[in-house]
């Protein structure tokens, strides 16, 4: 069939397989083009692994270091007539690529919440690898049944306290106006929104993989989370999702003490603000993305998942002198560039300014608006969208 884009708001209800492909091609020749990193990881499950970070690091670790890769996901497949999404997509292509390079890789396509997918997932580990050195935890929901109580917990993005006044983008007509939010009516939305996004399920992971003696000695895992300019705080790091990322992040003490007995480490690294099917729900921040890019851009420090990715690997996670570089708190920092004074100084200027009608001069709304469409596998270079797509697409490991 003829696959075009069909948006409704900050979604896209469709997805294009040879636009996927052609990305995690990029994606692979990017990597490879950085050369091997050294000491990296052998044997990686990523959770999240089909789409933003979670296959940019599938990618990193397989070509990056020829690693065997699990990955897990939940994405619906695709059928005869029925188009896949993204993620779907996005791991039909990398297993194929890595199969093609001689690189073990298989998926599991489900709720990575639940007890069965953990158990599907060590089964798998038994079977095929034994152990695994590396977990990438990049799961990203808006909600979660929680395996022991059944609870169904939905996540919300909301200020505490007060409600938010700021400027956000309709980045489709580049619209800018002001947005309210109303904050939190009361403590579930802090509490669900916790549930869903903060540390309990990487704990519970990595408690059922250690239980199971499915980690190799001096096994590594990583989550990721966000900071961001104060501008975006009422609505990201003192709102709800960073309640919950402030989980996330404590939850590191608990499973290091966990790992202790195998010299296992466990990190959180703070990406940088990227255009991601997650990223682009919440209001306010992809007007702030749009700024951003286009001061990273001018200054030649714009990076996009893969590269967040490839430096997160070669010059964090798997150092030569096996160093882990950390800020204050322990945190891994990729954010670091972003986080530059004058790159904020440059956003915060323009943050003042920016209105509908300068919007396509000072910020980088065409790139924020390509890259979303790219997550959909269109507008990619060298793919061509008039000619007919086989859109039944499989992910060969799971058939
Ligand atoms: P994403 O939406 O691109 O990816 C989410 C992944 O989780 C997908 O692979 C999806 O299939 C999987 N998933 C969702 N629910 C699942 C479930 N129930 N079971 C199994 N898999 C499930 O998100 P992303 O932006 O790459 O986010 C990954 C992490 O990075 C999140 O913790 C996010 O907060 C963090 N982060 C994102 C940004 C950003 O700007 N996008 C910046 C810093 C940190
Ligand atoms: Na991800």
């Amino acid at each position: 069939m003829i696959i075009q884009p069909r948006t409704r708001g900050f979604i896209c209800l469709t997805a294009h397989p040879e636009g996927a492909l052609q990305t995690v091609k990029n994606q692979i020749e990017y990597i490879k083009s950085k050369g091997k990193i050294a000491n990296g990881p052998k044997k990686v499950l990523v959770i999240g692994a089909s789409t933003g970070f979670g296959i940019a690091s599938r990618i990193a670790a397989a070509f990056g270091s020829d690693a065997a890769t699990i990955g897990v996901f939940f994405e619906k497949p695709s059928s005869e007539g029925k188009l896949g999404t993204a993620g779907w997509y996005n791991s039909a292509a990398f297993e194929q690529e890595a199969h093609k390079a001689g690189l073990y890789a298989k998926s599991i396509n489900g709720d990575a919440f639940s007890d069965e997918i953990k158990q599907q997932t060590i089964d798998l580990i038994q079977k095929d690898l034994g152990q695994v050195d590396l977990v990438v935890y990049s799961l990203a929901s808006p909600r979660r049944t929680h395996p022991k109580t059944g609870v169904a917990h939905a996540s919300v993005l909301k200020p505490i306290g007060a409600p938010f006044t700021n400027k956000t983008v309709d980045f489709h007509t580049g619209a800018v106006t002001d947005i309210t939010i109303a904050p939190v009516e009361n403590d579930d939305d802090i509490s669900n929104t916790v549930a869903v996004m903060g540390g309990e399920d990487w704990k519970f992971w990595m408690e059922d993989l250690k239980n199971a003696g499915v980690l190799a000695d001096g096994v590594k895992t990583v989550a990721y989370s966000y900071i961001g300019p104060e501008l975006t705080f009422p609505i990201y790091r003192n709102g709800t999702i960073g309640q919950a990322k402030n989980d996330l992040e404590e939850s590191v003490k608990h499973i290091n003490e966990m790992l202790k007995d195998l010299n296992g480490k466990a990190y959180v690294s703070v990406n940088k603000a990227l255009v991601t099917q997650s990223s682009s729900a919440i209001p306010v921040v992809p007007l702030y993305i749009s700024l951003l890019f286009k001061a990273m851009k001018e200054k030649g420090t714009h990076e996009g998942t893969i590269e967040q990715m490839q430096r997160l690997f070669a010059e964090r996670l798997y150092t030569e002198d096996e160093n882990v570089p950390l800020d204050e708190n322990g945190r891994i920092r990729i954010d670091d560039w972003e986080m530059a004074e004058d790159v904020q100084a440059e956003v915060a200027k323009n943050w003042d300014k920016v209105t509908t009608e300068n919007l396509s001069e000072i910020s980088d709304i065409e790139g924020y608006r390509r890259d979303f469409f790219n997550l959909f596998g269109f507008e990619i270079d060298g793919v061509d969208y008039e000619k007919d797509t086989n859109e039944d697409v499989k992910v060969p490991s799971i058939a």
